[in-house]
């Protein structure tokens, strides 16, 4: 199956750069059918305009409620024949005004290990809170920001030296990473709910003894 994905970003873009390489290369079954900002100057948009993906700005500012906003966005997105819609980015919360008519098919990346650190600076938080093992999440949108069930999680260590800057880096690297897989699996129907457990058909089991620790343990602590 070929899914019809709307892509909604606030900036950079780099992760839906990552999704449309993918796509690109037939390895991920996704039509992009628009790009949407609610920022004119997203340098996201560029990137779509110069793939030839249709793009939308549709700025909130314009809108003095959320739920208008959303219902444009709503609007917008089906009249693009989207289906399926990824936040890449998307710095506005969505109301059930979006929420509803795309019931369990909006998709988010976030760049800690949720539920630690939600919210907008999670990069710097877990930098500043001095954490081990850092990461980033996909998941599925609910109401509650950074909230939904998640999909998949990667870990990357993070070091005492480290700023948001250097740790946002090495998390983005698997954003790109993870984000185009999560899709994929969607596309290919493997994707289930059960309550807050998101089931992936025919997906490996990592080893249940399976750990990583940061700093690595040393003798006699590695047996
Ligand atoms: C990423 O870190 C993502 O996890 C967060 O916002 C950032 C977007 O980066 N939600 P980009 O615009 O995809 O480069």
């Amino acid at each position: 199956m070929t899914i019809a994905l709307g892509v909604l970003l606030s900036g950079s873009g780099s992760n839906f750069q990552a999704i449309a390489d993918r796509v690109l290369a037939g390895e991920l079954d996704a039509d992009i059918c628009l790009v949407v900002s609610n920022k004119p100057d997203a340098y996201g948009l560029e990137r779509a305009r110069s793939m030839g993906i249709p793009t939308a700005c549709i700025s909130h500012r314009d809108f003095p409620e959320r739920e208008t906003f959303d219902q444009e966005l709503v609007r917008t997105l089906r009249e693009a024949g989207v289906q399926w819609v990824a936040l890449a980015g998307f710095m506005r919360i969505l109301t059930p005004a979006f929420l509803t008519p795309f019931a369990g098919r909006v998709v988010n990346i976030h760049p800690a290990l949720l539920p630690a650190c939600p919210g907008i600076h999670a990069q710097a938080q877990q930098a500043e809170y001095g954490v081990r093992l850092a990461g980033c999440t996909v998941h599925f949108v609910d109401e509650k920001m950074d909230h939904g069930p998640i999909i998949i999680q990667a870990a990357v260590p993070a070091f005492a030296t480290d700023n948001a800057d250097s740790l946002g880096a090495r998390i983005l690297e698997l954003e790109h990473r993870i984000y185009p897989q999560a899709l994929q699996w969607i596309a290919s129907n493997r994707v289930r709910l059960q309550g807050r457990q998101v089931i992936i058909d025919g997906a490996a089991r990592s080893a249940a003894s399976a750990w990583w620790t940061n700093p690595p343990l040393e003798p006699p602590f590695t047996t």
